[in-house]
């Protein structure tokens, strides 16, 4: 397995040149990398302070050594203060190499101890690699993947990765939320429809809707779910 420590430039291992889908892929890559190139304060899924990830993290109730795997994770200011809070076996993931650079850069030293994915998450090749892992969090990701093969990989992903006992957060539009996020159409969820995919093995913990306002004033309307394997 070939994860990079402290570093994300160029250690995706998709290729783009053998069939549609992977060129579709590529696409994909180069939207999420344009986005990164504005300054993050101003992306529409911006969070100065991610305040329900932070209280449904605090619940898992997790060592400091948990493996904690951010899905999509973009530059969010979570791991920062994740680090802060003296978590030290964070993996990060994203399809964007600038997004993870972002965060590298941001970061400095105190990244050190993470562990840079970037792969895809409908089709991976690093991820399904990694050790079992305590916690998967997902915010603002799981709404892109608008087709069935698309989410099944995803939560098949999730369904080999964590660990007996081990929990899963997914922060996705709710019923009532966009049709489009960032130009692009999503798929959107409730509770049930998420413990429908991940099935009888993993127990609902908790769920809210949640009213998340932009950096641009306008409002987009999510559900937080967390889940615990059994
Ligand atoms: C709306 S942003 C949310 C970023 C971050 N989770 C946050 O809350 O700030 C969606 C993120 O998902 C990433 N993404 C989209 N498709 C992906 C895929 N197939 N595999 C991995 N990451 C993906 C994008 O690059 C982007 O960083």
């Amino acid at each position: 397995m070939e994860l990079e420590k402290s570093s994300c430039a160029n250690s995706s291992k998709v290729s783009y040149d053998s069939s549609k889908v992977e060129i579709e892929n590529k696409d994909l890559s180069a939207h999420w990398n344009n986005a990164y190139h504005k300054e993050i304060t101003t992306l529409g899924w911006y969070e100065a302070h991610p305040k329900p990830s932070l209280e449904l993290i605090k619940k898992c109730n997790l060592e400091k050594s948990a493996a904690i795997l951010n899905v999509g994770v973009g530059a969010t200011t979570l791991v920062d203060l994740l680090v802060t809070q003296g978590f030290s076996n964070l993996i990060v993931n994203d399809l964007s190499s600038v997004a993870l650079d972002k965060l590298k850069n941001r970061l400095g030293n105190d990244g050190h101890n993470i562990t840079w994915v970037v792969d895809d998450l409908t089709n991976p090749t690093q991820l399904n690699q990694l050790e079992k892992i305590d916690l998967w969090h997902d915010r603002a990701v799981l709404h892109f993947f608008n087709e069935e093969k698309d989410q099944t990989t995803y939560f098949n992903l999730i369904k080999q990765l964590i660990k007996r006992n081990g929990f899963v957060i997914i922060a996705t539009f709710n019923l009532n939320g966009a049709t489009k996020c960032s130009g692009l159409p999503v798929f959107r969820y409730n509770e049930q429809m998420i413990q429908d995919r991940l099935g009888a093995a993993f127990k609902l913990i908790e769920a809210f809707d949640y009213t998340y306002t932009m950096p641009s004033g306008n409002t987009r309307a999510y559900v937080y779910t967390l889940f615990q394997r059994n």
